[in-house]
């Protein structure tokens, strides 16, 4: 057994109080990391605090602090402390307030321990049971009296049930918890998990040995007194293992990690040897989505091969994918959560499940296929072992029998049968597109209640990923997958001509210009923004493409702006010259006008602008406090300069599109990347972040954290992630001199 590195573990604290042995890890000579051996120390995002702890092979930790700030909504944020771990989707929450009941008057944070000025120490201990016990320890000051009512042990999906969702409590998981007083003035809680094998422990032990900070239990409340605390927080469940910064990227982009310390280290704590992780709190687990899309921007720095970043993602999406009908996963359910989900439909038993709810993840994959195993020498080379590999790993018996061929093909044949019907002729029918699943009000990256306002018909699938999937198959097929399908190759190339130039209109939203500017003027008047309306800048008419169709409240189309334009630009070369023309002067009006006119402001390209929506609730639904708002998020700006990147490239090919020879447009499109990128310059502090929001002062558009404004009315607070995978991708995403 090694030696331990801290033996700040219950055992140690039943003996001692704060007596903690530190060996220094760097001096064990175990630096799987490099020099990144811990993360940055400290990212902030007020009046969040993260904080990272990563050795790359044992322990992979994130620590969330929370206190109130003086401009808190003190209704919505109070002190809080979380640990995430990748491992089973784990992690513990515990809710302190001040024991005088004054919201606002309790401040907690963490210290650094003296002896390594760091915030974090690692908890290891192998040779307790089948599995080693690992996790965190660090030092909470909690500034005044202060009481713990409500902690969650286990899942992270049960911490976001009670954090996202209207406070739910399992009592089943909840009375698990054991509370216990130790020798020293500490406590210890701890929970079995719901498999009878893995145990969440979260200790607490005063530093001090006057014994004024002695803790105390009260009916299941742990009370503390001022003071500094040692907290420890571990659990004995499997550990994934990490891919270091050096493994994630290829030979060609090592030189990133010097160069971009946080985004490549941030990379490297969201990759494992099965699976990327989609961000750092809330989703530190397998999303088939956000895998997919970070994949597709970042592939020109991903590592290749066996053991690689890409065959990582394609790997995971294939052991996850529906053999019954072809879905590929959107969310897994794992550890301790997939128990108490499997025991809700009384099934004892521990076994993962896959959430298949949304529409887009299937189409992602055949994209990612071709750009690997088509597009590049070393995926064609590995494509035949890679392929008879088994899918067995994530579900071993519902998959049994089956290869990554096989998975794959499963999930083509549902692309291509369900896209057949709009391509036949005389097809092109509403009724024949892509809808939402029966009963889901979600079902693409919008994936919030208002996300796409209702529609059953969402404007990216449609217009882009099918087609996009098509182009993808016939490309494989050309190249020899899918043998059983011989004539793919030229059926899917035929059905995506099909859905390339035949989707959009269903879409299209033409607002003229006297109609515009009243719309605008009363979207600002009407719900009383802070902001000018800018209508005077409107001298056409103006076109976009709504978020989806057959909306709430009779919406045919949902009239709201939008930057979901960037799905085409990025995934399709299309050639309807007239149509591809039109398409990017509306995408870069969009990008080149301020909102509310356009999507542009000084925190970035917002995602919806709902003020030409004519209909109260559009400025209601989408508002800068909801998830899919008027906020703006990191990938589609990574997306969206690709995507004009993509096309104006077309303009140095032998085949150039016609708007290549239309100097207004292409010059407006010229002028709309460049502006694009000004705005992802001014805003590099947050572009690492899931999605954020604005707050207007003395006249602009200043960044301001989704989680600390109240939510809209009947929906759940949303806490961004201070890491999302596909925020990322501005590692590969980089402005392209030659177009300024
Ligand atoms: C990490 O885990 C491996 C395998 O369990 C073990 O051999 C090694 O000692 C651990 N590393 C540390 C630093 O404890
Ligand atoms: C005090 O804070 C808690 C959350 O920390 C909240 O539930 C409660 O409503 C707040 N009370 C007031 C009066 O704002
Ligand atoms: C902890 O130490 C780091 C240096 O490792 C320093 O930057 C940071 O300010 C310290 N934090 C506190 C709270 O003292
Ligand atoms: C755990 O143990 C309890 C009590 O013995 C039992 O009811 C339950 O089915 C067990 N759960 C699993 C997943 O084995
Ligand atoms: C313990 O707390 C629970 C709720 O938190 C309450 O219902 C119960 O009455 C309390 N018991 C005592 C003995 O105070
Ligand atoms: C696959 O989808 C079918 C419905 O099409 C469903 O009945 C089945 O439970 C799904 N499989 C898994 C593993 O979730
Ligand atoms: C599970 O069993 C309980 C008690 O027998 C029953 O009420 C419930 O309907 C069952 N749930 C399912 C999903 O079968
Ligand atoms: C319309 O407004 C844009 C700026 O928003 C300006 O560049 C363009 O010249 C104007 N066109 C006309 C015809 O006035
Ligand atoms: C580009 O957009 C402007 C403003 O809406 C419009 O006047 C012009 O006709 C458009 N050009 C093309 C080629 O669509
Ligand atoms: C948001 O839209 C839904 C559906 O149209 C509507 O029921 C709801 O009232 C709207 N919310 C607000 C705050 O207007
Ligand atoms: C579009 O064409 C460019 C070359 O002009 C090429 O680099 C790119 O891969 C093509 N994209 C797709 C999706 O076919
Ligand atoms: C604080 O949050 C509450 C709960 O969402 C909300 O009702 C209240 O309006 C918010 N206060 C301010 C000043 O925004």
């Amino acid at each position: 057994m090694m030696r331990q590195w801290v033996k700040a573990t219950l055992a140690a604290l039943l003996l001692s109080s704060f007596d903690i042995a530190v060996a220094s890890p760097q001096a064990e000579g175990l630096k799987p990391c490099g020099d990144a051996f811990y993360l940055p120390s400290k990212l902030s995002d007020p009046p969040y605090e993260n904080y990272f702890y990563s050795d790359c092979r044992n322990i992979s930790s994130q620590v969330v602090v929370t206190s109130p700030q003086p401009d808190s909504n003190l209704t919505i944020i109070g002190p809080r402390l979380l640990v995430a771990w990748p491992a089973g989707n784990s992690g513990v929450l515990a809710y302190l307030q001040p024991t005088n009941g004054k919201n606002g008057s309790l401040g907690i944070g963490l210290e650094n321990f003296t002896s390594i000025q760091q915030p974090l120490m690692p908890i290891y201990e192998s040779g307790v049971g089948k599995n080693p016990v690992v996790g965190v320890s660090g030092l909470l000051r909690v500034n005044s009296s202060a009481r713990m009512d409500i902690a969650i042990l286990g899942s992270i999906r049960t911490i976001r049930d009670f954090t996202e969702g209207p406070s739910i409590l399992v009592p089943k998981i909840q009375d698990a918890i054991k509370y216990t007083e130790i020798r020293g003035g500490g406590v210890v809680l701890d929970r079995l998990w719901l498999d009878n094998v893995t145990t969440t422990t979260l200790s607490f032990s005063p530093t001090s040995k006057s014994g004024n900070d002695r803790m105390r239990i009260d009916n299941r409340t742990v009370f503390f007194n001022p003071g500094t605390y040692v907290f420890n927080a571990s659990f004995n469940y499997p550990q994934l293992e990490q891919l270091t910064r050096q493994e994630v990227l290829n030979p060609a982009s090592q030189s990133l990690i010097s160069q971009n310390v946080d985004q490549t280290t941030s990379l490297s704590f969201l990759s494992y040897t099965n699976k990327l992780l989609a961000g750092a709190w809330r989703f530190l687990t397998y999303f088939g989505r956000d895998s997919m899309i970070a994949t597709l921007l970042l592939q020109p720095v991903l590592s290749t091969g066996e053991g690689g970043a890409i065959e990582a993602v394609i790997g995971a999406a294939l052991q996850r994918v529906n053999r019954t009908d072809g879905s590929v996963c959107h969310e897994e359910t794992i550890g301790d959560y997939a128990t108490y989900l499997n025991k809700q439909m009384n099934i004892t038993s521990t076994m993962n499940q896959c959430d298949y709810k949304m529409i887009d993840s299937d189409y992602y994959l055949p994209v990612l296929m071709n750009n690997y195993f088509v597009a590049t020498s070393i995926g064609k080379q590995r494509a035949k072992s890679f392929l008879s590999s088994p899918a067995t790993a994530y579900f071993p018996t519902i998959n049994k029998g089956l290869t990554y061929a096989d998975t794959a093909r499963i999930t083509a044949e549902k692309i291509m049968n369900t896209s057949a019907p709009f391509a036949a002729s005389g097809g092109q029918t509403k009724g024949n597109l892509v809808h939402l699943k029966e009963g889901q009000i979600v079902g693409q990256w919008r994936d919030s209640t208002y996300g796409i306002g209702g529609g059953r018909i969402p404007y990216d699938v449609n217009t882009a990923l099918v087609p996009a999937a098509l182009r993808a198959i016939a490309s494989l097929s050309e190249a020899g997958f899918f043998p059983e399908h011989p004539t793919w190759k030229d059926d899917a190339a035929r059905y995506a001509k099909v859905w390339e130039d035949n989707t959009l209109h269903f879409f299209e939203v033409d607002v003229p210009v006297s109609q515009a500017k009243s719309l605008v003027q009363n979207y600002v008047s009407g719900s009383k923004l802070p902001f000018p309306s800018d209508s005077s800048l409107i001298n056409g008419t103006v076109k976009f493409h709504g978020l989806s169709l057959e909306g709430n409240n009779g919406q045919s189309v949902v009239r709201v702006m939008n930057s979901d334009d960037c799905f085409r630009h990025f995934l399709l070369n299309t050639t309807n010259d007239d149509q591809l023309s039109a398409f990017l002067n509306q995408t870069a009006e969009h990008i080149l006008n301020p909102f509310p006119v356009g999507l542009s402001t000084d925190v970035g390209m917002l995602i919806a602008n709902p003020a030409y929506g004519d209909n109260p609730v559009y400025a209601a639904n989408w508002t800068n406090n909801a998830y899919h708002g008027t906020v703006v998020w990191g990938w589609p700006l990574a997306m969206m300069a690709a995507g004009l990147e993509r096309q104006l490239e077309r303009c140095s090919s032998s085949s150039k599109p016609a708007f290549c020879g239309d100097s207004t447009v292409f010059n407006k499109v010229k002028g709309a990347y460049n502006h694009l990128w000004d705005l992802i310059d001014a805003n590099s502090n947050q572009l690492s972040q899931e999605v954020w929001s604005w707050q207007y002062r003395d006249g602009k558009f200043e960044q301001f954290a989704l989680g600390s404004l109240p939510p809209p009315p009947g929906q759940s607070p949303t806490e961004s992630d201070i890491r999302q995978l596909w925020s990322l991708t501005f590692l590969s995403v980089k402005r392209n001199e030659g177009l300024k």
